[in-house]
């Protein structure tokens, strides 16, 4: 479904993404693990695009998306959970993610959604949608609450909620367990299970090699932005390549 070809991404002469080739298949949980700086989210906004590209493709289902802006791909499918994304204080859980429905990806996409005859939808519409996809995450039973009164797994919970709105076809999530304690992590497992099931195709981005281990289909190691290994979980775990640059980075 997601195919990235020969990716090169450079800031100030460093390659934050060199020469990266992967593939996400559709209905399958992506795993795309690496030390820290390893080039995990530049791939991530290279997919989202967030970022640019020096050279290398991105395409969707055969397509090339790698020149067009993040809020066109988010039309074409693509919903994304941004390393740390943090909530708006201030608003109900359902304000939340109705503003995310709203705005999506950038200004251009407000003003899309405010112009265009196919997103000319009612408020209530955005509401309603929201709380499909609060209910989708478990979040039913908190709509109207402050934000500030989620725990940090269930404000994880509602950023997921919120890229669902969109109702994609791929999710990219990065570093979505970062902070939250075993039990919150075992829920959101099951939550990204479940979205598997339902037939959402999933790149996870993750510093917990043991959540990525078990959850997903594949996955792809970096290390100084190359694709040092890619293959089953059970292949990952015997890399030589992969041990190697987790020792080395524990050892450092
Ligand atoms: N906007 C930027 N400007 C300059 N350097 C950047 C930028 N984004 C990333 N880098 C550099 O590129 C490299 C890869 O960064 P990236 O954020 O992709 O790593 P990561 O694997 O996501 O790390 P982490 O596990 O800490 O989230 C790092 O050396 C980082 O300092
Ligand atoms: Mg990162």
């Amino acid at each position: 479904m997601i195919v990235v070809d020969n990716l090169s991404r450079s800031f100030g002469g460093v390659f934050a993404a060199r020469e990266v080739s992967m593939s996400v298949a559709a209905g399958e949980v992506r795993g795309v693990i690496g030390p820290n700086g390893a080039g995990k989210s530049t791939l991530f906004n290279l997919i989202s695009g967030h970022l640019r590209p020096q050279s290398g493709t991105v395409s969707l289902g055969g397509t090339r998306i790698d020149t067009l802006p993040p809020h066109r791909r988010a039309e074409l499918g693509i919903a994304i959970v941004f390393q740390g994304a943090r909530v708006f204080p201030g608003m109900s859980v359902l304000e939340n993610v109705a503003v995310g429905a709203h705005a999506r990806t950038d200004a251009g996409a407000l003003s899309a959604i405010l112009r265009l005859p196919r997103h000319r939808r009612g408020e209530s519409e955005i509401f309603a949608d929201a709380e499909a996809a609060l209910e989708r995450v478990g979040l039913a039973d908190w709509v109207s609450r402050p934000v500030t009164a989620l725990p940090l797994g269930q404000q994880r919970r509602l950023q997921v909620a919120r890229a669902l709105t969109a109702k994609p076809t791929a999710l990219l999530l990065d570093e979505p367990a970062s902070g939250l304690r075993a039990p919150e992590r075992q829920d959101l497992s099951r939550l990204i299970r479940e979205l598997r099931a339902d037939g959402i195709t999933i790149l996870l981005v993750e510093h917990d090699v043991a959540m990525v281990t078990s959850l997903a289909d594949r996955i792809t190691v970096l290390d100084l932005g190359r694709v040092i290994a890619d293959g089953t979980p059970d292949e990952i775990r015997r890399d030589p390549a992969v041990i190697a640059a987790y020792l080395g980075k524990a050892s450092a």
